[in-house]
């Protein structure tokens, strides 16, 4: 939570008066954040990706409580790059980051959420930001749609399951968002130079501009993280997107012919890298 949805949803979570454990990888980043946040903040400093601290950093918050409201599952990286041509390393990096982990840690924290009742009697709640790629395939962001896809039927599996507990499971399904993720892909795709689809991978950073412009402010998330946490009912998904009714036209009812020649026309115009 150093950045990003992370960062804004601790200012707005910390602001409402709950008390939020963050997870944190950099000493710094979370030396930074106990300044701003002296109390109701506890930094939790773990990669996703490194199971044992993970281990560790949970044992601060079962020590601290004997219940917790939510878990949200946040953290995330976006890899580019061709299918042909990703690496093994990078694929599996996408999915451990953005899926696997997800499970590893929400199995960590289900007895505090309600899924073993001696722990707690009011059931919590787990919110997985996922996103509009869960719902649909860019070319070149392919393994991030694909992580995106599978945490979308994580999400579903789970609420599923949890329902016995009364455990709600909701997936948060952002378009883009004004946060650095996209800025962090700028250039990676030089790396793509000597391969056929450079004529469209060498356009990615004009791309990546075009599609921050209509990038939506991040406390558009954080207030839906809110609501998610309050409300009586939530809903299972929330899309947010600017153009919300144009993006489920193109996800779910418009032929995939179609669908496909907009994006051939969107990549060969190097308008958008991704028409949502
Ligand atoms: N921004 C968008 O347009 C958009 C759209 C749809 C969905 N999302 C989703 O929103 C979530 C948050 O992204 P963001 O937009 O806020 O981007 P961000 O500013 O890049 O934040 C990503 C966060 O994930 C953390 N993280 C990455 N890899 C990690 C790892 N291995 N272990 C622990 N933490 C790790 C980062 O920590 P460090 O600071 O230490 O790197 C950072 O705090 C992601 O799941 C993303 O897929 C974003």
């Amino acid at each position: 939570m150093s950045s990003g949805i992370g960062l804004d949803a601790l200012r707005l979570l910390h602001s409402k008066g709950y008390h939020i454990f963050g997870s944190i990888r950099k000493a710094e980043d979370a030396k930074k954040l106990s300044e701003t946040y002296p109390d109701r903040f506890t930094p939790l400093l773990f990669d996703v990706q490194d199971h044992d601290a993970v281990v560790k950093a949970s044992k601060v918050v079962f020590e601290h409580c004997t219940s917790l409201h939510a878990l949200i599952n946040n953290a995330g990286i976006a890899v580019p790059g061709p299918m042909e041509y990703l690496s093994e390393d990078d694929f599996e990096r996408q999915l451990d980051v953005n899926l696997k982990a997800v499970r590893r840690i929400t199995n960590l924290f289900l007895p505090l959420l309600g899924a073993k009742p001696s722990y707690k009697k009011i059931p919590g709640r787990i919110i997985n930001i996922s996103s509009v790629s869960g719902l649909f395939n860019s070319p070149f962001n392919g393994a991030y749609s694909i992580s995106k896809h599978a945490l979308e039927s994580m999400t579903d599996v789970y609420r599923r399951e949890l329902h016995r507990y009364g455990i709600k499971v909701i997936a948060i399904e952002p378009g883009p968002i004004k946060t650095a993720i996209w800025q962090k892909n700028l250039n990676v795709m030089d790396k793509y130079a000597d391969t056929d689809y450079y004529d469209i991978l060498q356009k990615a950073n004009k791309m990546i501009e075009n599609s921050e412009k209509s990038a939506l402010p991040v406390s558009k998330i954080s207030n839906l993280i809110l609501k998610c946490l309050t409300k009586k009912h939530p809903k299972s998904r929330y899309i947010v997107h600017r153009n919300r009714m144009v993006f489920k036209l193109l996800a779910y009812y418009l032929p995939d012919k179609l669908v496909d020649w907009l994006i051939f026309r969107s990549m060969a115009n190097g308008e958008k890298h991704r028409p949502v």
